[in-house]
């Protein structure tokens, strides 16, 4: 874990209420793992006094430069909006367990919901770079809520797009895609960053057909590093009891079994 100021590269508007930061920040690409997110403040002064979490889009380790995708929600991600080329920003990362990746693995599927497309994104990188297939669903209520598509094209198999209103791509939900994938295909395991829904939905139906899954959690954030508990979420235990984890620190990532999902 590194504290920098990370050096604004480019601030870039990639849909509407959505933007892209390149930050110089070579520590934090040297270690950031598929599944890391940071927690960024956008100002040295302490105003906010809180980081916001954010997952690690990209990163390139040789020129020291990672990338996050984000939408602009409140006042944080809407002073994050506003930075400018050469603004130093406080980022505390890399933070969190990340996804596991498992080397014989053969074929998998990724699904992102809306900005679940950040930690996905990196996670497909990963993949390809170690040969493992993989199929990508992206959900999204609209097209204008789809978001990265451009760069997947030569890191995955298959490339499947669902809204909800059939904007774009098929017309229904992301789970439909995996339903169908899962049917046809022999798939090792399914990763998933989206809407608390759309996870417990493909917690549902990943346990139904017995393939592992895990599931990159969001949680409003305090610290970011496991100090103040405000970002716990129900956790099943391996012996079966029920307790807390907290999403910063055990997770953002965990294996869909061990979430207690809200009804
Ligand atoms: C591990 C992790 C990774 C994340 N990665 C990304 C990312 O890559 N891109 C991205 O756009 N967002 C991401 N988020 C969500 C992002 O942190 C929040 O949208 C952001 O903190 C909102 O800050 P704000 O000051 O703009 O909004 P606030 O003024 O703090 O709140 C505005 C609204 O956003 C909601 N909100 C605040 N925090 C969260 C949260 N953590 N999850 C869901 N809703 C929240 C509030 O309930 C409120 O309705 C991530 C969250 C976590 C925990
Ligand atoms: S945000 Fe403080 S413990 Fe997780």
């Amino acid at each position: 874990m590194n504290l920098e100021n990370a050096r604004v590269l480019e601030n870039k508007e990639v849909k509407p209420n959505f933007r892209k930061l390149k930050l110089y920040s070579p520590k934090v690409a040297a270690e950031a793992k598929a599944g890391q997110f940071l927690m960024i403040k956008p100002t040295v002064v302490n105003d906010p006094f809180l980081g916001r979490p954010m997952a690690i889009y990209d990163s390139d380790k040789t020129l020291g430069i990672i990338e996050i995708l984000f939408m602009i929600k409140g006042r944080g991600t809407k002073l994050l909006a506003e930075v400018k080329v050469d603004d130093a920003l406080p980022v505390i990362a890399p933070l969190g367990n990340g996804f596991k990746i498992t080397e014989t693995d053969k074929n998998v599927v990724c699904i992102a919901g809306g900005v679940g497309m950040a930690p996905i994104y990196s996670l497909i990188k990963e993949l390809h770079n170690k040969d493992i297939s993989n199929n990508i669903i992206v959900g999204a209520r609209t097209e204008a809520m789809l978001l990265g598509l451009d760069k997947l094209a030569d890191l995955c198999m298959a490339v499947d797009i669902y809204t909800d209103d059939g904007s774009f791509g098929s017309k229904g939900l992301a789970t439909m895609g995996l339903e169908n994938i899962l049917k046809e295909q022999k798939i090792d395991r399914v990763y998933c960053c989206g809407s608390m829904i759309m996870m417990k939905n493909v917690a549902k139906i990943t346990a139904l057909y017995g393939i592992p899954c895990q599931v990159s959690l969001e949680e409003r954030m305090g610290c970011g590093i496991g100090i103040c508990m405000g970002c716990v979420c129900g956790h099943k235990k391996e012996d079966g009891s029920h307790g807390l984890a907290r999403v910063c620190y055990e997770g953002p990532v965990f294996d869909a079994e061990e979430v207690i999902w809200h009804e």
